[in-house]
């Protein structure tokens, strides 16, 4: 990475083309722009296909962008770094380590002392409801506490930048509640910047500070939302009464409507 100022995310005229078998071309991503604020919240939300996934592999370094730069607190993305912490959308746990191992990976990565360690393991695997399972390896878990894995490992690591894939895809409504007010008090507690992929319209609102509408063909940037809705942690559902929630919900769901539209 090479140093410059800005903090958070900036996101610069970034394009993706994958060569295809049959010859052709597939535009990922067209000149995806945006920025977003450190301690923001930023939701990726559109069709399948749309290049979600390939915008946050990229911005993790792990894929590389034909054109376009990327900064994470002032620095050039040049690669992976544990500035960026990642939960994938199949989840993301090392198979080969305990639920104790995995979600105390990043923390080794950054080489934290153990004795730091030994406290903020046993407080994430709690805050993810997964106390009695340390011992546990993933394949003995459900796909849901998997996924909390992931999510704990990702948050325990405490990176500038969290890229998560969907993370709250498997979970129940009410594990997915928790995680979710979760994400938002890590957020605030230790500044970290968030940008997460969802399908979810209410998530979206709720979670977003900035919605980022993508389209497809080719994978593009179409609006941005600022939903900036008042948010309560004791009355969550208060939030789908509000006006502005109810206006905003239809209005993603009219620009989902057409883009499936489009893909037909
Ligand atoms: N390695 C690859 N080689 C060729 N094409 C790819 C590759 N990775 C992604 N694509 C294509 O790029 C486009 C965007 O894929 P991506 O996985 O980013 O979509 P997505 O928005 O995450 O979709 P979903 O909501 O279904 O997860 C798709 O058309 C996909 O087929
Ligand atoms: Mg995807």
């Amino acid at each position: 990475m090479t140093a410059g100022t800005h903090s958070g995310l900036t996101v610069s005229g970034v394009s993706k083309r994958f060569l295809l078998r049959s010859g052709q071309t597939l535009t990922a991503l067209d000149n995806i722009n945006f920025e977003l604020p450190k301690t923001g919240v930023g939701v990726l939300l559109g069709p399948s296909g749309c290049g979600k996934s390939t915008l946050l592999r990229i911005i993790a370094g792990l894929e590389t962008q034909d054109e376009g730069d990327i900064t994470v607190d002032g620095s050039t993305v040049l690669g992976p770094g544990i500035d960026r912490g990642m939960v994938f959308q199949n989840y993301s746990s090392f198979p080969w380590l305990t639920v104790e191992e995995n979600v105390a990976f990043g923390l080794k990565a950054r080489g934290e002392a153990l004795s730091l360690r030994e406290g903020v393991v046993p407080y994430f695997i709690k805050a993810v409801k997964l106390d009695g399972f340390e011992r546990a390896y993933p394949h003995q878990l459900s796909g849901g506490m998997q996924q909390r894995v992931a999510i704990a490992r990702s948050l325990a690591s405490n990176p500038s930048l969290l890229l998560m894939d969907e993370p709250f895809g498997a979970l129940d409504p009410e594990t997915r509640w928790q995680m979710q007010s979760l994400l938002l008090e890590i957020v605030h507690q230790e500044r970290t910047t968030v940008l997460m992929v969802s399908h979810d319209i209410e998530e979206a609102l709720y979670l977003g500070d900035v919605v980022f509408f993508m389209g497809t063909r080719p994978g593009r940037l179409l609006e941005t939302i600022r939903p900036g809705l008042e948010k309560s942690s004791t009355d969550r559902d208060a939030i789908l009464d509000f006006d502005e929630y109810r206006f905003l919900e239809r209005k993603i769901r009219q620009m989902m409507r057409a883009q499936s539209l489009d893909c037909a």
